[in-house]
């Protein structure tokens, strides 16, 4: 059966089957659809329910790497005080990733000229410069600390290494 249009003919069953390959993949489409949704919530649901660490617990990581930092550099093992501050610099990357939702993290560009020149110091193997500039670091822990309302937070030059399973002098 075919039927005649002025100047034209189309095949009719030709056309059913056009038609019904277009609804199936129609189908096909809103099944793949359906099957992406399902996945997609299951994954916002894995992601809301991911493990992150709060804004205290980068600080705290930080506070220790801020101590070996110290007594690595006191002792002179710069190996060690260059590990120790690239530590420090990709804890504050890390709160820049990932605490996008507090406005402290902000403030928190005010720590990388103090930590460069900490770095800088340890390059050259410069103790009283290393000294110098860890105590610039120390200060603007706090500056910050006192800009954001964590003012009671104060961090010192550590008096003491309380890390008794480390070894921070190189001629061990
Ligand atoms: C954004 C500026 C900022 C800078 C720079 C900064 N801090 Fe903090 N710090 C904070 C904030 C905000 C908190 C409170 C976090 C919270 O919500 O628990 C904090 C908390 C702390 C705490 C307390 C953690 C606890 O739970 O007991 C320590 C220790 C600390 N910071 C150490 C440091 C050290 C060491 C440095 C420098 C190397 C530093 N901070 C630099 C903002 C900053």
């Amino acid at each position: 059966m075919s039927v005649r249009y002025p100047g034209r003919m189309i095949n009719t069953p030709a056309l059913l089957l056009f038609l019904s390959f277009i609804f199936t993949a129609g189908c096909q489409n809103n099944q793949q659809i359906t099957s992406l949704q399902i996945q997609l919530d299951s994954l916002r649901n894995q992601l809301n329910h991911s493990y992150k660490p709060g804004f205290g617990e980068f600080m705290s990581a930080i506070q220790a790497h801020h101590v070996k930092l110290w007594f690595a550099g006191k002792n002179e093992n710069w190996e060690l005080a260059d590990f120790e501050v690239k530590e420090i610099k990709e804890l504050f990357d890390d709160i820049r990733t990932f605490e996008t939702d507090r406005l402290e993290t902000e403030s928190t560009t005010i720590i990388d000229a103090p930590l460069d020149s900490v770095q800088v110091a340890i390059t050259q193997k410069n103790l009283p410069e290393f000294a110098h500039y860890f105590s610039l670091l120390t200060t603007t822990c706090n500056t910050c600390h006192q800009s954001v309302d964590y003012g009671f937070n104060v961090v010192t030059i550590p008096a003491f290494q309380p890390f008794a399973n480390q070894e921070f002098n190189p001629n061990h």
